[in-house]
């Protein structure tokens, strides 16, 4: 079965592609390397001693995508590629509408054209805003609060027309929780240009001395220790995740499911920013300078999923704790100090 695999030299396609390969999948990769570097490729293709193919090239060229459709016959196709900062969305949305919706509608009208038509989308917990209880399921209310989540939604609500229109697409939604962690060998990881906005990113670059502090947006929250709580899971486990999603929609299923199913992708437990810091702390064997500043605009209080549709429809579930996502957050970061360096 060949997969195409967009966004996969990024920090989760690039796990999802180890794992696609370890199952014997073979992966074509198409990235306009935006935000990643091709050394990933080479080092997909050292964990797993298996080569795949990639093609350089941006998701809104209708034209080089048709190329790409008719030199491979696909069987699905894991769409990862989007922009994915939070704050920079806020700033330049028109960035973020135009590369993360014609992206996603170019790659469907290719995929209905070539009648490729089972897709797993890359989305995220974000489509939930602030959320009225948690553990937060499937069903609760959507109500993103910024234009990155907004740009989720608008391509989960294309998807599920699509799935109505024509019952021969079969789709999987996965909103991701906190992708946290790296691959256990230590060479592939999340490399962020510029300064992590994210949590685990940032910790890593205090520990490897990149940066001096880390910050804690702040310690006043209705939470047990006052910082808020977040579902992180263990990127290798997300990757996993997609492995699952895809057997789905290749296998025989009821009529019932021709429709765009969401599922969480989480580890249904919430641990704290002072919870995270202490294991990344034991991981590496030191303790990390930090303070307490103000709280972050938009940030809420405590949000994690309850993942259990996952489990009853595609089987899935995580397996890695804290300590795990910790210790290959830091073998990835100690080894690769500057990230890749092509
Ligand atoms: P990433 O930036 O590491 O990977 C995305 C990849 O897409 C990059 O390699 C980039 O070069 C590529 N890309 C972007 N626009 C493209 C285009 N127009 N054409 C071709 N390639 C393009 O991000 P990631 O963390 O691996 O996230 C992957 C997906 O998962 C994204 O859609 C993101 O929104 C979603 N997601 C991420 C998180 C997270 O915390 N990392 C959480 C929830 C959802
Ligand atoms: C986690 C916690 C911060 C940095 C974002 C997106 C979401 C999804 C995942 C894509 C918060 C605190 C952080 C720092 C800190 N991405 N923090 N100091 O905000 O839950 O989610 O990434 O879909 O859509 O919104 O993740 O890692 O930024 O923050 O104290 O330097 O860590 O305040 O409580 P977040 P995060």
């Amino acid at each position: 079965m060949k997969i195409l695999v967009t966004g996969g030299t990024g920090y989760i396609g690039s796990h999802a592609c180890v794992e696609l390969l370890e199952q014997g999948y073979e992966v074509v990769i198409v990235d306009n390397l935006s935000n990643s570097k091709f050394e990933s490729v080479k080092r997909i293709e050292q964990i797993t001693s298996k080569s795949l193919e990639f093609i350089q090239a941006d998701l809104q060229n209708y034209e080089a995508l048709r190329k790409i459709f008719s030199k491979f016959k696909f069987d699905a196709v894991l769409h990862f590629a989007g922009f994915k900062s939070v704050p920079e969305s806020i700033e330049n949305p028109v960035r973020y509408y135009i590369n993360n919706l014609v992206s996603s509608f170019v790659l469907c009208k290719v995929m209905s054209e070539f009648k490729v038509r089972r897709l797993v989308f890359s989305s995220s917990s974000t489509v939930y805003g602030i959320p009225s209880s948690v553990p937060v399921n499937e069903d609760a209310e959507l109500n993103p609060c910024n234009p990155y989540g907004q740009t989720k939604l608008v391509v989960e609500n294309f998807l599920r027309d699509l799935s109505k229109a024509d019952t021969d697409w079969k789709i999987i939604l996965l909103r991701y929780f906190n992708p946290i962690g790296a691959h256990p060998s230590g060479l592939i990881g999340e490399e962020p240009i510029g300064i992590p906005n994210n949590l685990l990113p940032y910790i890593s670059q205090v520990a490897i001395k990149r940066l001096d502090v880390l910050s804690i947006f702040g310690n006043d929250y209705s939470t047990p220790d006052g910082t808020c709580i977040r579902d992180y899971i263990h990127v290798v486990d997300l990757a996993k995740g997609h492995v699952f999603a895809l057997d789905y929609i290749l296998g025989d299923r009821k009529e019932e499911d021709n429709k765009a199913v969401a599922l969480n992708l989480g580890t249904g437990r919430g641990y704290s920013v002072l919870e995270v810091l202490q294991a990344f702390e034991n991981a590496c064997g030191f303790s990390l300078p930090h303070r307490f500043k103000d709280r972050r605009p938009g940030d809420i209080s405590e949000i994690f999923s309850d993942p259990s549709l996952a489990l009853d429809v595609i089987g899935w579930r995580a397996e890695l704790g804290i300590d795990q996502m910790c210790s290959d957050a830091w073998s990835w970061q100690h080894a690769n100090p500057e990230g890749y360096v092509d």
